[in-house]
């Protein structure tokens, strides 16, 4: 129970067995710049993680290659290993210290990567362990073989995949069920729209990455501003809205670092956009 006045007011979802508020936290922005490295104010950052707990949320989503390995050991110094929180990882892409974000999708790789995100996320078992990014260097059935075998050997709760296309989320479908897809959705940006409907028909969570890309809702910024004037809110606020208002199985995990951020955007979660401002919003880009 929070004793915020800033509470996460977003419907819920199951994932597996654990049920989570919608609006959920990306954790990639807690790292250095270029998410290379640890921030300049590591406690800064733990309590960004502890903040959002506070608020109601129970959703954190992360990956060993923030950093690398930064924002999950930030995560589990932070909040340790909570029954009542999900903290969905991945792996399947490397770094170097030019930035790049390189596939790798090598079932002994995935191996070794859990062991090293248990050991971070302070935990036995992860929540939500996801395929990060299909890698042309190995076949995409390997690398789902190997997440399949780590959730039969109890390393991992629940599977899911990142940057799919329909028909690699069918793939995978066939060898491990999926509990949750995480590809590129906001408003401006619905190239994985069909992706979206099947996970809706389906029941599999659908986890948007770049939820309130600014760049993005630049876009949309006069119809943005008359909505959000309406509610007193924020362009974000209204991206986040119509997002949660876009299908039950949405799952937003806006990032940011900033604790006013923050509350900015879990306090998203309360706002209540009607039909037509929904409708407006969904045929602006469709
Ligand atoms: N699966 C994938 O391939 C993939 C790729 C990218 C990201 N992700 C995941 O998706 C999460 C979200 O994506 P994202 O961080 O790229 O994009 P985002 O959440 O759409 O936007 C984050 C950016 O917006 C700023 N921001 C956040 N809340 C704000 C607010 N209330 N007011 C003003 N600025 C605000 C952040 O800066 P401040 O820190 O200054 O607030 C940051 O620059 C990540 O944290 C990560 O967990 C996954």
């Amino acid at each position: 129970m929070s004793h915020n006045s800033i509470t996460n007011e977003s419907e819920t979802f199951e994932i597996g067995e654990t049920t989570v508020h919608r609006l959920g936290f990306g954790a990639m922005r807690l790292c250095g710049e270029d998410i290379i490295g640890a921030p300049d104010d590591e406690e800064a950052a733990r309590k960004v993680v502890q903040h959002a707990v506070d608020c109601g949320v129970d959703f954190i989503d992360t990956a060993d290659s923030y950093g690398p390995a930064v924002s999950e050991r930030l995560i589990g110094e932070a909040i340790g290993n909570r029954d009542d929180v999900v903290v969905a990882t991945k792996a399947g892409l490397l770094r170097n210290d030019a930035g790049d974000w390189i596939a790798h999708g090598d079932p002994d790789y995935i191996r070794n990567q859990v062991l090293t995100s248990l050991d971070r996320l302070q935990t036995d078992t992860i929540d939500l362990y996801q395929f990060h990014r299909p890698d042309d260097d190995t076949p995409f059935e390997d690398s789902i073989a190997t997440f399949a075998e780590l959730k039969d050997d109890g390393l991992v709760d629940e599977v899911g995949v990142s940057n799919v296309s329909a028909e690699l989320l069918d793939r995978a479908r066939e060898q491990v069920e999926i509990a949750t897809v995480q590809n590129r959705y906001n408003l401006h940006d619905r190239g994985s729209r069909e992706v979206l409907e099947i996970c809706a028909d389906e029941g599999i969570g659908f986890i948007p990455w770049a939820p309130i890309d600014g760049d993005d809702l630049a876009a949309y910024g006069d119809l943005l501003d008359e909505i959000a004037a309406a509610h007193d809110a924020t362009r974000r606020q209204v991206a986040l809205a119509w997002l949660l208002e876009r299908a039950d199985v949405m799952l937003p995990i806006p990032g940011t670092s900033n604790r006013d951020h923050l509350e900015s955007n879990v306090a998203a979660s309360r706002l209540s956009l009607s039909d037509a401002e929904v409708q407006r919003l969904t045929q602006a880009a469709e």
